[in-house]
């Protein structure tokens, strides 16, 4: 018998296994009657998992026939043999001959431990951290200026409640902006403002997506989980080096999630037949794109790949912040939208702005008609490009050849699977702050991607002062610990 933790439908799959458990389930955050097949499967799915990880389910249970679970709980047989396989497949059961589902012995044997991505502690020694730009960048004096200039400037209604929309200051700055330096098509009417990427994404859950939502099979947790908060169900699509591949898009999804300039985190770009298959694609289903354009700005040896957006600005969300170009701590990021789901989205905000600040954003919006913005990005370019080159001279008198395009601020080493956690250990002992690809994978994907295995490492966050050091650290470390990678 079991008991379970939550008072949803899922209780149900607590009193059926046979076997005295705690099941920490996956309510309905949605609290809808409408559970649909992919949502079903991944909760008893992430459900097993934490209960064998956990040791409730001992190494060798027996589970019940996936039939009688699914008659017992008014589940598909499918779903849940499918989820059986899945766990097969990922070494948590065994199948016996004659004898049905057990947990495995070692479960998981052939995997790693879980490993968390090193984040930046007072200890860090090395840090490679992700998701910021170098902290010395930041254009204080343009930005106190700008500043200056603004308050100076802005009416006093500025300085009222704020429109959830977001300053329309900045939406006609940034259309402006956007156009010149990505490409974008739109009108400030149809852009809504928010704090971050993450922030939008929360909105277009709780507003836009369906219950099931494409995302690349490997992209940021928190992304997923945000979205996942919302009451929608992520489900991969395979990447490879031309990026997602969308003829492999799940039949059942109306949206799908992509990184196309500069996939995250391997750094490949959507190659052209993909981004016209994408836009086919949308076409034909009434599909929606979510373009995450997090660091289009920052490309080093190529010129800039325009956004998805401009193809078909009435299929494309567009979204991307000043995190990477200005600091995560400005807290000021967009949504372009085609104009049907402005107010579908401005409606999720409530009547007025809850969260950003406009007194910021009408500085942002100075300091890109000022065109500080725009010197503040070419001198950013220039300082990453070196450190990129930096980076990949000192791996390639290793023989290691870093992959994806020069862009952006993060880069992967690559190893092999084998010594990835290996390697990631022994960074993590001595105190660097960096990740591993096998950080980013969904929990559903299935291996058809292509993926390098290998260290995902921030390059512009090490300070200047130790940059080189920083970067002959790394080269030794995989050196030491993955001679051959
Ligand atoms: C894939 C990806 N998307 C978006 C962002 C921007 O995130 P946010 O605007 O939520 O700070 C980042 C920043 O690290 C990122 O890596």
């Amino acid at each position: 018998m079991i008991k379970s933790v939550n008072l949803d439908p899922w209780e149900q799959v607590a009193q059926h296994l046979g076997v005295d458990l705690y099941l920490d389930l996956q309510p309905d955050p949605s609290g809808s009657a409408r559970w649909r097949g992919a949502r079903r499967r991944q909760s008893l799915a992430t459900a097993l998992r934490a209960s064998i990880s956990d040791g409730r389910l001992a190494p060798g249970t027996r589970l019940p026939p996936y039939r009688s679970l699914a008659a017992d709980l008014g589940l598909a047989r499918g779903t849940v043999a499918a989820v059986y396989q899945e766990l097969i497949a990922e070494g948590w059961l065994v199948a016996r001959q004659g004898s049905g589902t057990h947990v495995a012995d070692t479960p998981r044997p052939d995997l790693p431990k879980p490993m968390t991505r090193q984040r930046k502690t007072p200890d860090t020694v090395h840090d490679f951290g992700l998701g910021q730009p170098n902290s010395s960048l930041f254009p204080r004096t343009e930005w106190i200026a700008a500043t200056r200039r603004a308050i100076t400037a802005a009416p006093d209604r500025a300085f009222g409640p704020g429109d959830p929309q977001g300053s329309e200051r900045l939406r006609v700055s940034l259309a402006g902006y956007l156009a010149r330096a990505r490409g974008v098509r739109t009108h400030p009417d149809d852009i809504v403002l928010t704090t971050s990427v993450m922030h939008a994404l929360d909105l277009l859950s709780r507003s836009v997506f369906g219950d099931v939502l494409a995302v690349e099979s490997h992209g940021l947790p928190f992304h997923r989980a945000v979205i996942e908060r919302g009451g929608t169900v992520t489900t991969p699509v395979p990447i490879d080096n031309d990026g997602a591949d969308i003829d492999q898009l799940p039949t059942d999804v109306s949206a799908v999630l992509l990184t196309p300039s500069h996939q995250f985190p391997t750094g490949v770009a959507l190659s052209p037949p993909r981004r016209a298959a994408a836009i086919e694609w949308a076409g034909d289903h009434d599909g929606l794109i979510v373009e995450d354009d997090y660091d289009g700005e920052l490309r080093y040896d190529r010129e800039p790949v325009g956004a998805l957006q401009a193809l078909n600005p009435d299929a494309v969300i567009y979204t991307g912040s000043v995190s990477k170009s200005l600091s995560p701590a400005v807290r000021i990021a967009w949504l372009v939208l085609p104009p049907r789901l402005v107010d579908r989205v401005r409606a999720a905000k409530g009547p007025r702005e809850p969260d950003a600040s406009i007194i910021d954003q009408l500085v942002l919006a100075e300091l890109i008609d000022s065109g500080a913005y725009d010197r503040h990005i070419r001198r950013s370019r220039q300082y990453y490009r070196r450190r990129r080159d930096h980076l990949t001279d000192a791996f390639a008198r290793a023989g290691v050849t870093i992959p994806g395009i020069a862009a952006g601020l993060h880069a992967v080493i690559p190893l092999s699977a084998e010594t990835e956690h290996v390697v990631f250990e022994a960074a993590a002992r001595r105190r660097y702050a960096l990740a591993a690809m096998s950080q980013y994978r969904h929990p559903h994907a299935d291996g058809g991607s292509v993926v390098p295995p290998g260290l995902v490492v921030g390059f512009g966050t090490p300070a200047a002062s130790t940059y080189h050091a920083d970067v002959s650290a790394l080269v030794s470390l995989v050196a030491e610990d993955a001679p051959n990678p």
